[in-house]
């Protein structure tokens, strides 16, 4: 099953889960929609041949969707009895951070095995250095970017560019190195404006004709547009748009390290199943398969890595 947020690389995992179950000798049914359609009993026996022709796929072939119902005792309940009508002895789940709270919750009422599979593109899990999505987002971001970077520099603007990551860093970081962006705003750093705005005017005593900056959405000044506003009062010699990158992140062909990340886990939470686990995480730590309790990756928040935040500021001076 996948759940919440689509992110690329989903496709890739339930072609891994697939086959690794059938190589074992194991039936699987695919679950469409979430745990919606487990509500509703929406299932589909999965045979080798229907997942061929999709490890290049973005999005996820079993759909996804985030469920009200299944927040509630009586939805989960609901679940289960269709699962048990299906004969499902375990599940696989692919999805986020609201995906494994959901999951725990029903593996720990109904005593149901369920395993999680990290795919997010916003890489916020506790418990795996990659989720499956992105890596593939990044490379969409940074394309986006270098295209905005030709138009900037052309025109001497500056540009605020609105990345994903509902409470999360890791995509603006990461594509703001590659990128060269001059600043980044994530919600993991508090930067004031005072501290963007002396940045800005070092950029402007030096001359630098554009500038980027990089805003992951849950960032605290409240997303691209607002920032851009509040810099447009104080700076009106800047010529100053905004670029909300949106959905575009979310799709595309999954890039050849998430096509691989993917399989790795798909096979991983496959074993795990077999090895009679229940209510984990399969991650990917220092290139290793771990298996991390669903509650501790709940739990535990995950940091953006410090040194890369340093990097970023030490190369934008
Ligand atoms: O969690 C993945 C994510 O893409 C976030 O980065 C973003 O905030 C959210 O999903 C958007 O969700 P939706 O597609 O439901 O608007």
């Amino acid at each position: 099953m996948t759940s919440g947020g689509d992110a690329p690389g989903m496709n890739a995992a339930i072609r891994a889960v697939t086959r690794t179950a059938l190589f074992h000798g194991v039936e699987v049914v695919g679950i469409l929609n979430g745990y919606q359609g487990m509500i509703n009993g929406h299932f589909r026996k999965l045979k080798s041949h229907m997942v061929s022709d999709i490890i290049q796929r973005g999005g996820t072939m079993l759909k996804s969707a985030r469920s009200e119902m299944f927040m509630k005792e009586e939805g989960r309940q609901q679940a289960y009895e269709m699962i048990v009508e299906e004969g499902i002895d375990g599940i696989v789940v692919i999805g986020g951070d609201g995906t494994f709270k959901g999951a725990r919750k029903f593996s720990l009422e109904q005593n149901l095995p369920v395993v999680g599979i990290p795919g997010t593109i916003d890489n916020d899990l506790y418990g795996t250095d990659y989720t499956i999505g992105y890596d593939t987002a990044l490379n969409t971001i940074v394309e986006a970017v270098d295209k905005i970077r030709d138009t900037a520099s052309s025109h001497n603007r500056l540009f605020f560019i609105e990345v994903m990551g509902k409470d999360a860093g890791f995509l603006a970081l990461r594509s703001g190195i590659a990128c060269g962006a001059e600043a980044i705003l994530i919600p993991e750093i508090n930067r004031d404006t005072a501290s963007l705005r002396e940045h800005l005017e070092a950029d402007n005593k030096r001359r630098k004709l554009s500038n980027i900056i990089l805003v992951a959405e849950g960032d605290e000044t409240g997303g691209a547009f607002n920032i851009a506003e509040q810099v447009k009062e104080e700076f009106e010699g800047y010529d100053i748009r905004v670029t909300v990158l949106g959905h575009i992140q979310r799709g595309g062909s999954p890039s050849a390290f998430d096509r691989v990340i993917a399989s790795q886990l798909g096979v991983a939470a496959v074993e795990a199943l077999l090895d009679d686990q229940k209510s984990i995480m399969v991650g990917l730590m220092n290139r290793e398969v771990v298996h991390i309790p669903f509650n501790r990756t709940i739990k535990h928040h995950k940091d953006v890595n410090r040194r890369l935040v340093d990097i970023q500021d030490i190369l934008s001076i």
